[in-house]
């Protein structure tokens, strides 16, 4: 199995040091960074647009960026033409995901990564179908909507069936865990089938970023 991918999440981070915070994070051996994008009304919480994505996607790690959004064909252009490398909707927010993969997908000039996320009270066997069209299948741990929430540990039943069919069905989708995860829970997360974790308050608020990451890849 591959090495884990470790996704920093910028809402951890403090606005007026985003950049610094990147150069830290690439200098640590990162090579993804998680953007939260949400509306106020699929999530109860604001965060930020294309501009931002834009203004840091140049730093040269992959921009993964997750859309909590009410209407994500509408705004994926907008983040696609702002350097995003991966695309992830909510199945909550859409009605046909063969259909809105496909849309997101005509809107690159490049070929882009789509990902499909479940909330945590969706279930793993309602997508199961949908595995196949999705480079990125995102569970999430906590409610969207904060980070710094308790990881929910309904997510590891998940993430165990969703390895299980990705493996059977020879599928190259990435499995990619969003919420929660710490050094108390990050062994299990690994161990169900992980592929991608994403990680806000424990790495981004933690005083020893390096020994962080380190634990979780070695752990
Ligand atoms: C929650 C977001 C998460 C969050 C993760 O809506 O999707 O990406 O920032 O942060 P932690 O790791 O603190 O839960
Ligand atoms: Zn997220």
């Amino acid at each position: 199995m591959s090495e884990l991918i470790i996704a920093p999440s910028l809402l951890s981070a403090n606005s007026s040091n985003f950049a610094e915070a990147i150069i830290s994070l690439r200098n640590l051996g990162c090579k993804w960074l998680h953007y939260d994008i949400m509306d106020g009304h699929f999530v109860p919480n604001l965060s930020f647009g294309p501009q931002v994505v834009k203004d840091l996607s140049s730093y040269g790690l992959y921009n993964d960026v997750h859309l909590m959004i009410t209407d994500p064909v509408k705004y994926a252009s907008k983040f696609i033409q702002a350097g995003a490398d991966n695309i992830t909707i909510h199945y909550e927010a859409i009605k046909d995901p063969i259909l809105v993969q496909q849309q997101i997908r005509s809107m690159s000039k490049k070929p882009i990564s789509v990902g499909l996320s479940i909330k945590p009270r969706t279930r793993i066997e309602d997508i199961l179908d949908y595995v196949n069209y999705f480079d990125v299948i995102l569970i999430m741990s906590v409610e969207p909507g904060f980070s710094g929430q308790e990881f929910l540990p309904n997510a590891l039943y998940k993430i165990e069936v969703l390895r299980k069919y990705i493996d059977k069905h020879h599928l190259s989708t990435l499995i990619e865990v969003d919420g929660g995860i710490n050094d108390t829970n990050i062994q299990q997360v690994k161990q169900k089938g992980a592929d991608v974790v994403v990680s806000g308050k424990y790495l981004m608020t933690n005083d020893h970023p390096d020994q962080a990451i380190k634990y979780m890849l070695e752990c």
